[in-house]
């Protein structure tokens, strides 16, 4: 096979979606004509109501990041105690317990779809126990049926981390409808972005001044202070790149379908390379091309092929290494009984996939792999 010459620029695990800059200067006009930067401007007062349209939801509220948006959604739903969770995640989710003192309790995670398994639940419920926070992993549904059931029996909250799961519907239902609260990130590498940015969406309208006050330092008016609030409040600029990057989001995400397929139909063939299968009921927003490597069928391990490809100029990431029983600041003593979110997290690698990537690009990164198989 002949010898395949890298990259002559850097390809990354992502890029971010960017506005035209002419209308980032409209945009930046506005908001410096009506002298008003933060504090629940016009900006994110139009942005809030767009995104709850686009997001399917009855009620929505704007963070300056997802994670004080998790950490707050914890104090709104008033959990104490313990809360089950998946050690196979961002950091984020796990750190938004510690910061409200709650104990994580891992529950190991099902090799289909990296997410946390239902039938390990119960198991782990204790009279501690307040509340179950999933994850979405790569914005692939989790089973959401037999959560809520488990949360319905032991009347526990559930908070969903959907950082990866902008416009994601599951069965018809948009996802953001699911559980008491749900988190949606708007980080630069995310599929949709405010730049840093957040939002929680939730049935429960009782949360909209609960979450106004969280955010805002528990002030309401001018001498009211309810609570010991913080200060999370997304300002204009955030809000007006967000409304921008509505527009631009459905194109993005049908740029991503379609580079997923390339991936697809490339890989397929490749022994040793596995990937996510879909679900027919799910609307994916396609925000990650995570692989699994066997190092003995591929017969490089993970670590290995995510070094030789930085040869090729390629940078993917090992998205999540190491699990969250893994941390040093975490003391649970079996840290070592999670064997499929280990398996998961060893093997995992993320691909590079963003919009402005071309069909041969992903060529490319494929033919790479084969290569290194092959070597
Ligand atoms: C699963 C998960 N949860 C939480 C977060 C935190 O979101 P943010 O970066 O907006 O604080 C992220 C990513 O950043 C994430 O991937």
């Amino acid at each position: 096979m002949k010898e395949i010459k890298s990259f002559n620029k850097p390809i990354y695990i992502t890029r971010p979606l960017l506005p035209p800059l002419n209308e980032v200067y409209k945009k930046i006009k506005e908001i410096w004509e009506s002298k008003w930067l933060t504090n629940f401007g016009q900006q994110h007062k139009t942005f809030e109501l767009e995104l709850k349209k686009y997001l399917k939801v009855k009620n929505l509220s704007l963070f300056c990041n997802g994670t004080l948006a998790l950490q707050l959604a914890c104090q709104a739903l008033e959990l104490t105690g313990e809360v089950i969770t998946t050690p196979f995640t961002f950091p984020a989710t796990i750190n938004s317990l510690y910061q409200n003192n709650i104990t994580p309790i891992f529950c190991d995670i099902k090799l289909d779809d990296f997410n946390i398994n239902p039938d390990e639940i119960e198991n782990l419920i204790t009279p501690n126990t307040s509340a179950l926070m999933p994850v979405h992993v790569f914005g692939n549904p989790c089973d959401v049926e037999k959560i809520d059931n488990i949360a319905k029996k032991y009347s526990l909250k559930v908070i969903y981390d959907s950082a990866h799961c902008f416009g994601v519907e599951y069965k018809g239902k948009a996802i953001g409808t699911f559980g008491d609260v749900n988190m949606f990130s708007f980080h630069a590498t995310k599929i949709f972005h405010t730049l840093e940015g957040g939002a929680l969406t939730y049935n429960d309208e009782k949360f909209n001044l609960k979450f106004f006050l969280l955010k805002n330092f528990g002030i309401k008016g001018e001498e009211d202070i309810f609570l010991p609030g913080t200060n999370a409040k997304m300002n204009e600029i955030q809000a007006a790149i967000g409304l921008l990057n509505l527009n631009l989001v459905d194109e993005e995400i049908e740029k991503r379908k379609k580079l997923t397929k390339i991936y697809k139909v490339n890989l397929k063939d490749i022994i040793g390379i596995r990937f996510l299968e879909e679900n027919k009921e799910v609307i994916y927003n396609y925000q990650y091309f995570p692989i699994l490597i066997d190092e003995f069928e591929f017969s490089l391990n993970r670590d290995q092929v995510y070094e030789e490809m930085k040869k090729y100029n390629v940078f993917t990431r090992k998205y999540f290494y190491p699990i969250c029983t893994q941390y040093k600041y975490y003391p649970c003593k079996d840290a070592d009984n999670f064997p499929n979110a280990e398996k998961i997290a060893n093997e995992i690698l993320c691909l590079p996939i963003y919009g402005e990537l071309m069909e041969e690009d992903i060529l490319k990164i494929c033919e790479i792999l084969l290569y290194l198989k092959k070597e």
